[in-house]
């Protein structure tokens, strides 16, 4: 068996990606599945913090990658959540060192030992973004209700379109699902934000959950813990309800086409972009 990989991304920064990587991937791991979840945002490392665990991280990504760790020793396991582990990002400011070639040696690595990989996506559309979203199987396009959060999650559909594995190698495409973040009904009423309804209009994609504005999720990323961990919270219920809506999504559809290995170099070979129309004409974006 292989791990079914699950890409984080949004385009848009601060939006919630880490946030719901960590929350997400614990509602994956409470429902007893393997669920490792895996920092792609070089130099910027907090997936680690989120969870709580920053403290016992010894070796990252680019260590097993290079062989200067193996896998268990590299991967730190959550105390709450057995079934739960990660795999923290380097501290490198030289992003180019994530390449194709590392991505691969260690996603196969990861992949007979995880039920899910989630992979924490940084922000944009550049070379990390790229790389976090290249061997998704399914993406969580996580959105707050702002017009350039919006566009940028549009955007990012259109390079996960053109630039995943999926794409590339003829398999059937990434799913996509949205998660809607800090969403504040009160806002939304007085016209300061966009409402669900809109939001869903102009990124016509399965909506996984909508998680509400929130202290907190600041206090419990503050104390090191998943938000999906904090019972009798709101925000807590929506990621665990979205994890569930995910489970039940992925159980009464079709399996996904078989993984194959990845050549190496994929990334000179590609087409610049597949924007998508709707936006576009929306916000006369390039
Ligand atoms: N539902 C929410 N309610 C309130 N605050 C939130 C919510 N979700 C995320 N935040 C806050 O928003 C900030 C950004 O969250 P997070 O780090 O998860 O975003 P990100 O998309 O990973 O950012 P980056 O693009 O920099 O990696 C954090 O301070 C987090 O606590
Ligand atoms: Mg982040």
């Amino acid at each position: 068996m292989s791990a079914t990989i699950i890409t984080v991304t949004s385009g848009k920064g601060g939006v919630g990606k880490t946030t719901t990587t960590a929350a997400f991937g614990a509602a994956l791991a409470l429902q007893g599945h393997r669920v490792c979840v895996v920092d792609f945002d070089m130099g910027l490392r907090n997936l680690d913090l989120v969870m709580g665990v920053e403290k016992r991280v010894v070796y990252d990504f680019l260590h097993v990658a290079h062989g200067t760790a193996n896998l268990s020793q590299a991967l730190v396991r959550d105390k709450r959540v057995p079934n739960l582990q990660l795999l923290a990002t380097s501290q490198t400011t030289d992003k180019e060192a994530l390449t194709p070639e590392a991505i691969d040696h260690v996603m196969n690595l990861l992949a007979p030992a995880f039920d899910y990989i989630l992979c924490d996506s940084p922000a944009g559309i550049e070379h990390g973004a790229m790389m976090a979203l290249h061997h998704a199987d399914h993406a969580i396009v996580v959105c707050n209700p702002e017009v350039t959060s919006v566009r940028d999650a549009d955007r990012i559909m259109g390079y996960i379109a053109a630039r995943s594995r999926r794409a590339q190698s003829g398999l059937t495409p990434v799913r996509e699902h949205l998660v809607v973040t800090r969403y504040n009904e009160e806002r939304v009423k007085r016209g300061e934000m966009l409402s669900l309804p809109a939001i869903q209009d102009i990124l016509a994609m399965p909506l996984l959950g909508v998680v509400p504005e929130s202290p907190t999720v600041l206090r419990a990323s503050n104390a090191g813990r998943p938000v999906s961990l904090e019972t009798g919270t709101e925000v807590g219920r929506a990621y665990r309800a979205a994890a569930m809506r995910f489970l039940a999504e992925i159980r009464h559809s079709p399996a996904m086409a078989g993984r194959v290995a990845q050549p190496a170099g994929f990334l000179s070979t590609l087409a610049e972009t597949a924007q998508r129309g709707l936006l576009r004409c929306l916000f006369r974006h390039a």
